[in-house]
């Protein structure tokens, strides 16, 4: 049985879901196939988004399923041309996906594009992310999404945007962390989505969310299925010791720190074996914590779309990102 973490508007979300990208947009009928399967071997929490480009085979998967509709915890993602138009981005996924709401709704990126054109645009142009955030704030009244959250945001950009957040006019603030009360007494809050394995385990961030009270989903949790860490010597270890596979470790390590899980595959023995996990000790954990400090491998997964020195138009420093191109950390 998936446990769930409580989120501070009182819903909760399954640790353990599925995973809809495959690297590039896409998938049609294997994501599909993945997810009707993941469904009918117990999966609960589905994670897609406008951009993955396979909301319908999701939905599909789902009407297929004939899993209830309120046993499902199903999340998408506003795309950047909708920034400036969130409940319209909405829309086409609830459309897409066939569903009357979704479980949660998160901005994507912090950067919005030009609708007209798709040019990313700049950090202070408007739509800004807070510009985005404050519409994204209404949703929940609508009845279209049960909770609201962001996905890539850094320290830098999650303190450019709480501080305005709780100054907006139309907003009463209910402060403990990021907590905001909409003058129609909707409860909103933000969960963070990032990047996190023992390699790239994101220490800043996780402590500044941990200090707002900001529930953590972490994707790409297998380092998109890298070999030098699935065969690392510690989660070999620990794996021998516990009867676990070492990404079964990785996902108690994700899940001992209170973080939710997103892993992807297309293998049904893999999908199996995604929804277990090892029980990580303290002393596991503090070993695994420390495993991104070996020399050369700290960097995140996606090291491949920082070519050019930019992610989707923003550079690193616009996104607060402390890497370097081919997604190596620059040590402080
Ligand atoms: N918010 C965002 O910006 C964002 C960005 C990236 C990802 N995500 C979400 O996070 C999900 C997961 O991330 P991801 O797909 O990038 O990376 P991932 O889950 O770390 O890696 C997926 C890869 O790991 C392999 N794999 C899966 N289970 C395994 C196991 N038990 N043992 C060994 N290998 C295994 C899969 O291969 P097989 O298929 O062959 O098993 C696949 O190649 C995505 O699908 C997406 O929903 C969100």
């Amino acid at each position: 049985m998936v446990p769930t973490f409580k989120l501070n508007d009182g819903h909760s979300i399954p640790a353990i879901g599925i995973g809809c990208f495959i690297g590039k947009p896409g998938g049609g009928d294997q994501v599909r196939e993945m997810v009707e399967h993941a469904l009918k071997i117990g999966y609960r929490h589905i994670d897609t988004a406008f951009m993955y480009e396979n909301e319908q085979y999701v939905g599909q998967a789902i009407r297929n399923s004939g899993v209830p509709r309120e046993e499902l915890y199903v999340v998408t993602k506003l795309f950047g041309t909708y920034h400036g138009n969130v409940e319209e981005g909405l829309d086409k996924s609830l459309k897409a996906l066939g569903l009357d709401y979704v479980d949660l709704y998160l901005m994507h990126w912090p950067q919005g594009y030009d609708p007209a054109t798709g040019r990313p645009l700049g950090s202070n142009e408007h739509p800004t992310f807070v510009d985005t955030w404050k519409a994204m704030e209404k949703l929940p009244a609508t009845g279209k999404v049960r909770s609201i959250g962001i996905s890539n945001f850094s320290v830098k950009n999650l303190d450019v945007l709480l501080p305005q957040v709780t100054t907006v006019p139309a907003v009463n603030q209910v402060w403990s962390s990021f907590h905001v009360q909409i003058s129609s007494m909707i409860l909103s809050r933000v969960l963070l989505k990032m990047e996190i394995n023992p390699f790239y385990p994101q220490p800043a961030v996780r402590e500044y969310c941990k200090k707002k009270g900001i529930h953590i989903t972490a994707y790409s949790t297998f380092g998109l299925g890298n070999a030098d860490l699935l065969s690392h010597p510690v989660l070999q270890t620990i794996a021998a010791r516990t009867g676990y596979t070492t990404a079964q470790v990785i996902t108690g390590w994700v899940i001992k720190k209170g973080y939710s899980s997103i892993p992807r595959s297309f293998n049904h023995d893999r999908l199996a074996q995604n929804l277990k996990y090892a029980e990580i000790t303290s002393e596991d954990e503090a070993k695994i914590d420390v495993m991104y400090k070996a020399p050369g491998v700290h960097r995140t997964s996606w090291g491949h779309f920082c070519a050019d020195g930019m992610i989707l138009g923003w550079t690193y420093e616009q996104l607060g990102f402390n890497i370097r191109d081919g997604g190596s950390v620059i040590e402080d």
